[in-house]
């Protein structure tokens, strides 16, 4: 017989068949007479609720079908009339295929504190929070990819060991096959990567952009979606070590055409999810009232399905960065000294303190900043008229923060030979980058949205190390 997984037995009528359905066992409750066995599949945040006749299966297999057991269970669904559920799967036969000690098992049929499940994330699948951000993740992926096909974009794939930094940011994590105990030395005692595998120093990447330009440059749309690395040492619950990046850049798009995009693309990933994740969201979205409760009515967040849609409902609002730092300057918190960091002004590098300030109590809606002062920006993104600023955007959402930054980017050769220099960027490593911009330069711009923020926003995880599978931070790389 072949195995019916739970999301069809929910959607599909399915009423008087004979089924095989296989599983984790959630909870087994009941009596001396008859057993109530929720098993989980994956497919679906909802069990199915097995019947179990204790004398039909006996009383020593039912003993073994504990929290965390998998079972395969044969036979016919009908209509329960217990609460809680609408169909039940009357056992005619349940096979224990592994047995799972409830005094070793670490997962309880209770709930548990997300710490204590990182700390288990091995086993973090078997829960419905992680099942459901696993499912709304992989919707997500699909819809990224649905997206950019849907507008005629290609993917590329961009390296992941590269030898250029694109932010010139120097937080890299380096690639070697060097004998770290017994390095090679050139003349002038320093490491002589000539002798490394690539015959030069690499590392892995922290953006695809350099090598997404390049292909632009004649695909016309393209957009990357892959790994990136960042060695910086930041342990909040916004950054990751490694973490994944849709990177889309486009020839003949202005600063306008790409805030269009990334608007755009937002608010399609959201609707995507809000049409597709119904179960799953709404699961979560009780989980945060239900974490909420002991909270004053003001003190609540909006709910999870409600501020999805509040997103879609209006325009983002768009201003330059010398607009948001007199907003921000003038603001109660940066006069009373509430902020961490006080904005005194032009040239402060907004922390997410201020962007959430902007977004959450100033606007009320979603944000996109402009025109930053280039110093606090990457070496690659376009001057302004001003030669202080550059085309620079970067879009704050709620709770998040910078969700997605990106620009229009130097096409004219000069200027960008200006800038390499001025930010000590190595120009003879980077021959290839310039070559776009002497042969067919175009004007074109792209952005970077980082995919675990946007899960954090559709799920209402705080904390970035709850929306990937295996989270790598600063002294954590286990699993
Ligand atoms: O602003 P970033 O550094 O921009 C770039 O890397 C550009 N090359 C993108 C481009 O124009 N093609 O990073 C883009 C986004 C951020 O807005 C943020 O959402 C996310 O990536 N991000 C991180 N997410 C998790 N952990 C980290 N350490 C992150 N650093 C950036
Ligand atoms: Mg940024």
């Amino acid at each position: 017989m072949r195995r019916t997984k739970i999301v069809d037995i929910l959607n599909e009528e399915k009423k008087g068949e004979e089924l095989l359905v296989k599983g984790w066992v959630r909870t087994r409750r009941g009596n001396k007479q008859i057993n109530f066995i929720a098993v989980n599949d994956g497919s679906v945040i909802h069990n199915l609720q097995v019947v179990a006749d204790v004398e039909k299966i006996g009383e020593e297999l039912l003993r073994r079908v504990t929290t965390g057991a998998a079972l395969a269970v044969k036979g016919e669904l009908r209509e329960s009339e217990g609460k809680g559920q609408s169909m039940e799967l009357l056992a005619s036969e349940i096979e224990v295929i592994g047995d799972c000690d409830p005094n070793l098992f670490p997962l309880q049929p209770k709930k548990h504190s997300l710490e204590f499940l990182r700390e288990n994330a091995h086993l973090r699948f078997r829960t419905n929070t992680f099942s459901a951000i696993a499912r709304i993740r992989h919707a997500m992926i699909f819809a990224v990819h649905k997206f950019f096909t849907d507008n005629g974009f290609v993917n590329i794939h961009t390296p992941i060991i590269t030898s250029s930094d694109a932010e010139g940011a120097g937080e890299m994590f380096q690639v070697t096959t060097l004998d770290l105990k017994n390095t090679p030395k050139d003349d002038n005692g320093a490491i002589d990567f000539s002798k490394d595998f690539f015959g030069r120093a690499a590392n892995l990447t922290v953006s695809g952009q350099l090598e997404g330009e390049l292909a632009a440059m004649g695909l016309a749309d393209i957009y990357t979606f892959g790994p990136t690395f960042r060695a910086e040492n930041s342990n909040t619950t916004r950054h990751l070590a490694e973490f994944w990046m849709i990177e889309p850049e486009m020839a003949f798009y202005d600063l306008n055409d790409n805030m269009d995009l990334a608007e755009r693309f937002l608010k399609y990933l959201i609707s995507y999810v809000l049409e597709n994740c119904t179960d799953d969201l709404g699961f979560l979205s009780q989980r945060l009232k239900d974490e909420e409760k002991n909270r004053k009515a003001d003190e609540r967040s909006m709910d999870l399905i409600e501020k999805l849609k509040f997103v879609l409902s209006d325009d983002f609002v768009r201003i330059t960065y010398s607009e948001a730092i007199e907003i921000l300057r003038n603001s109660k918190p940066n006069k009373k000294g509430k902020f961490s960091y006080k904005i005194e002004g032009f040239g402060a590098d907004l922390q997410s303190e201020h962007e959430r300030f902007l977004v959450e109590k100033h606007f009320k809606k979603p944000v996109i900043l402009t025109d930053y002062p280039k110093d606090i920006k990457a070496f690659y993104m376009k001057l302004n008229e001003d030669n202080k600023t550059v085309r620079a955007m970067d879009v704050l959402f709620p709770q998040i923060g910078e969700i997605i930054g990106g620009s229009q980017r130097e096409e004219s050769y000069d200027k960008l030979v200006e800038r390499m220099d001025e930010m000590y960027i190595p120009k003879e490593e980077m021959w290839w980058y310039l070559d776009t911009r002497k042969f067919g330069a175009v004007p074109h711009s792209g952005f970077g949205l980082g995919f675990e923020r946007m899960i954090q926003f559709v799920t209402g995880m705080g904390n970035i190390r709850d929306v990937i599978p295996f989270p790598r931070t600063p002294k954590s790389a286990e699993f």
